[in-house]
């Protein structure tokens, strides 16, 4: 990811071998041209560089950086010579790649005449506050109008989480992907008075400062109200975040999270008993091999899939980060020391971001456990021998909470 005229700290080759290491055997990135810059130049820019280093498969999602009319060729021509499926628009970044809404729906419409989907950066560009939930059914109600399916990447809040839930159930087309930071952490370590660290949790829209949003997330995301698990992962080093160590709107943004997502959502989902092992693999491979277009190829293990196997040890254990953490409830004036290590040299015509608000602090509820995948009960998924009435038998035979014995119990 291109910001600044830096480069994020890892390219293809270091990023998809994290990939491969954290259990993710295919990866999907996002080509970012230049705001009117042809998307198919970006496209075979990103070909050349995957090409070379990628040492798992990749697909390509496009971000529209500034819509104008000479573009539907482009989307035409990358939709079916190129096959690319998904196009993403932003909703924020005021005066560099925000879209209007008009913007949107025409973009929409060509989308959906393509047969693609489209992907938004839901955030209110305009107003920086309740900006999530408030972009996300703006999106909506646009890709109803058009009838269009959505997907909402970086799903970071309860407040988007919920809405993306409520128009789901109420027949919208609509998938929502919260990422490893948004189901693995909080904003409290904006607060952090480790000025590097603060910068680490950088990204956009933010990580939320209510600590009951994970919590939050792994349950729709259990309860199929959202579908699947990105990681959005961008890192960029110290050095490079401390480049707004004066002024914050030009930390370049991003958190890291392709090695982790698969060890965050079974840690959040399945340890606590909200997930079974098959809601875990559609989770996190079929349902977005299959919105994107890649099912039954990838997503599936069957005679004439891809053989992208991963063996899952459940009890294994991995420390991420030593140190657990506790914010401070201020919202303004953290007392730090200044940052004084490297920074990265950039352009001075560096453009900033859009300004980000200091969030507030809330309380985390303990989640109830029951040992879920350790029954042979589960309503998820379909699978080849759906047809193969043993099934329902097995349901009857060994039912949640162990086998009936009607013999011992008279
Ligand atoms: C921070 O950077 C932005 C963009 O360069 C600029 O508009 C803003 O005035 C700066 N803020 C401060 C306090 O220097
Ligand atoms: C019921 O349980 C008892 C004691 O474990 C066992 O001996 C018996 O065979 C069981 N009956 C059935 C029908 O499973």
């Amino acid at each position: 990811a291109p910001t600044m005229g830096m480069s994020s700290a890892d390219g293809f080759f270091q990023g998809t071998r994290a990939a491969l290491a954290g259990g993710t055997t295919m990866i999907i990135d996002h080509v970012c041209p230049d705001a009117g810059s042809s998307l198919l130049a970006a496209y075979e820019q990103w070909r050349e560089r995957a090409d070379s280093q990628a040492c798992c498969d990749y697909g390509l999602s496009m971000d529209i950086p500034r819509w104008h009319e000479s573009l539907r060729e482009e989307l035409e021509a990358l939709v079916k010579d190129k096959g690319v499926n998904s196009f993403l628009v932003f909703m924020a970044y005021k005066d560099k790649l925000q879209c209007t809404d008009g913007q949107m729906y025409e973009i929409f419409c060509t989308v959906r005449d393509l047969g693609a989907i489209a992907q938004v950066h839901a955030e209110n560009g305009d107003i920086i506050e309740e900006v999530e939930a408030e972009a996300v059914f703006r999106a909506i109600t646009i890709a109803r109008q058009a009838n269009c399916p959505l997907y909402v990447t970086k799903v970071m809040s309860r407040g988007a989480a919920d809405v993306l839930a409520q128009a789901k159930r109420k027949g919208a087309v609509v998938y929502g992907e919260p990422i490893t930071a948004s189901l693995g952490t909080d904003g409290s370590h904006y607060w952090s008075k480790n000025w590097a660290k603060a910068a680490a949790f950088v990204t956009s829209p933010p990580v939320s400062p209510d600590p009951s949003t994970p919590d939050h997330l792994s349950t729709l995301l259990s309860s199929g109200d959202l579908q699947v698990t990105g990681s959005a992962h961008c890192t960029f080093s110290t050095a490079q975040k401390a480049v707004g160590k004066d002024n914050f709107t030009l930390i370049p943004e991003g958190t890291n999270g392709i090695e982790e997502r698969m060890a965050i959502v079974w840690e959040k989902c399945v340890v606590p008993g909200k997930m079974d092992e098959n809601d875990f693999v559609a989770v996190t491979s079929t349902n977005a091999a299959k919105i994107f277009n890649c099912y039954p190829r990838k997503g599936r293990v069957a005679v004439g899939s891809d053989a992208d196997l991963v063996l899952w040890n459940p009890k294994a254990t991995k420390i991420i980060s030593a140190k657990t953490h506790h914010s401070l409830a201020e919202v303004h004036g953290v007392p730090r020391g200044m940052y004084d290590g490297p920074v990265h040299e950039v352009p001075a015509s560096v453009k900033a971001a859009a300004p980000r608000v200091a969030p507030c602090a809330g309380k985390a509820a303990a989640p109830p456990v029951r040992n879920l995948h350790q029954s042979g009960f589960s309503l998820s998924g379909s699978q080849a021998d759906d047809h193969i009435a043993r099934r329902t038998a097995q349901k009857i035979m060994a039912p949640p909470g162990g086998r009936s014995n009607i013999t011992s119990l008279s």
